[in-house]
């Protein structure tokens, strides 16, 4: 039985209740609801370390067959589910290590500072760009729902020297990955009076203090998801922080990072996958000899190993087709091209600790980064890679203070100037050196739980071809 804060084993035997209840017991089928009395034993063995010998019970209600049992479900008929998958146990470690996320990033900012703010949702104007706004009618007024609560934030960092924002935001990419939602969750940090320097360090200290939270909290979630929880305590290490140029060296291999050279940790991967696919499919073939002439029992056992085994094959087949066309992207990456989900999974494989990538090119980030001094081909932006393939999971920056940059910036990103007045009245009135970033929720939950993909990360996920239940 579960509650919702945990499991246990409850035993109901003839002699141990009456008849009615016994009866009662024996009506119950996976998922139905009921009360229990009984005595307590401790028991090591058991989930949760007790067991309870039931003396009476009653039934709430009795639930028809449920959909979700054992036996293994595609993740799109699990989808259609959610409303159900949500109380299974990898389900449930999931949230519960989303909760302790979202304690522990208010924590942070709040132990050292910050004021939170809530950034509107319906906003007139774009940040991150036109093309991925979701419009709606503002009572005959077009108006967008938020990308990013940034702007917002930097006005109230001139009130409140640093704030932070924690709300919704979308984004309208018809992307079907396992890294972009429709609708997320943003953590969005404003510092008056820091630099670019300074936002690493923010980003850094942030990152460390959430993750190392989740590790002393989390065990039990986390040996449910069976995170491998050595990986996640690499971001103890200090975090190495590469300019765009060197990331994009390192990508094409010219560059080596502690002896390790990119390309070359992609083809021993590359040849790894092909060894151990050789591996699997040999036992496949001999457990598939075995069963011809196997007892029930021998054969049940086999025939359970073989489909774990495929699953294997699957994803190690899909290695060997994947890596070659990374390792193409990689080597013919350009020095003013933004990463794509390969060109992370590549960089970040030579790094154990998360890695910031600082000075993008300008054409390629947003209009209100500030330009690096002389040279205004590059921006003082940062991101932040998870390693092990995870990607990006913080965008920030140093912010553009000189009013005739902006001014040039809105007119060359083709955004209407009229709908930026307001912010450009925050340079006009008083500015001063700022900066921040902007962190997503969900991709920082499936990177700590290890996940193959964000429509885990959250409740209900709203993602390019999914908007029930
Ligand atoms: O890099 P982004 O677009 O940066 C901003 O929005 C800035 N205004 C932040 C700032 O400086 N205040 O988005 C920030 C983060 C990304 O690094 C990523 O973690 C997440 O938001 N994100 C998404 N998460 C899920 N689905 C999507 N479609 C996402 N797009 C961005
Ligand atoms: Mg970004």
């Amino acid at each position: 039985m579960r509650d919702g804060s945990g499991y246990c084993q409850a035993v109901v035997s003839q002699d141990g209740v009456s008849a009615e209840a016994f009866e009662e017991a024996s009506s119950l089928t996976q998922e139905s609801s009921f009360w229990v009395e009984g005595n307590v034993i401790k028991d090591e063995k058991q989930i949760g370390g007790y067991e309870i010998q039931v003396t009476d019970m009653g039934v709430y209600s009795i639930a028809l067959e449920y959909p979700i049992s054992n036996k293994e479900h595609g993740v799109t008929f699990l989808s259609n589910n959610r409303h159900l998958w949500l109380r299974s146990r990898r389900q449930w470690a999931i949230m519960r290590i989303r909760n302790e996320i979202i304690m522990g990033i208010h924590d942070f900012f709040q132990k050292d500072g910050y004021v939170q703010m809530d950034a509107p949702i319906f906003t007139g104007s774009a940040v991150e760009g036109t093309t991925t706004l979701f419009e709606t009618d503002f009572f005959g007024q077009p108006a967008y729902l938020s990308q990013s609560g940034q702007l917002y934030g930097e006005a109230m960092a001139m009130a409140m020297g640093k704030i932070y924002t924690f709300g919704p935001t979308f984004r309208a990419e018809k992307s079907d990955t396992p890294r972009h939602l429709s609708e997320f969750w943003m953590i969005e940090p404003e510092i008056a009076f820091a630099d670019l320097d300074m936002n690493m360090e923010v980003i850094e200290a942030f990152i460390k203090s959430v993750v190392s939270r989740i590790i002393e909290k989390c065990p039990e979630e986390l040996a449910i998801l069976e995170r491998d929880v050595d990986r996640l305590k690499n971001v103890l290490q200090p975090f190495p922080r590469v300019t765009h140029n060197d990331a994009a060296k390192i990508l094409r291999g010219e560059l080596e990072v502690n002896g390790k050279n990119a390309l070359k940790v992609q083809e021993e991967d590359l040849k790894n996958a092909h060894e151990q696919l050789a591996v699997v499919q040999a036992e496949i073939a001999e457990r598939e000899e075995k069963i011809k002439t196997a007892s029930k029992g021998e054969r049940k056992f086999n025939e359970g190993k073989i489909i774990q085994l495929r699953k294997d094959v699957e994803i190690l087949t899909e290695k060997t087709r994947n890596i070659p066309g990374w390792i193409e992207s990689a080597r013919n990456f350009s020095d003013d091209e933004d990463f794509g989900n390969s060109d992370e999974t590549v960089l970040t494989r030579v790094f154990d600790a998360p890695v910031m990538v600082y000075n993008w090119p300008a054409k390629i980030k947003s209009f209100y980064m500030k330009e690096v001094d002389g040279n205004p081909d590059l921006v003082k932006g940062v991101d932040l890679l998870a390693p092990d393939g995870y990607g990006e999971i913080i965008g920030g920056s140093e912010r553009e203070t000189d009013i005739n940059v902006l001014l040039r910036k809105i007119a060359e990103h083709e955004l209407p100037l009229e709908a930026f007045e307001w912010y450009l009245d925050l340079r006009r009135f008083g500015s001063v050196p700022h900066a921040g970033f902007g962190l997503g929720l969900e991709r920082v939950v499936r990177w700590v739980c290890g996940l193959d993909h964000m429509r885990e990360t959250i409740p209900f996920p709203r993602r390019y071809g999914r908007l029930f239940p």
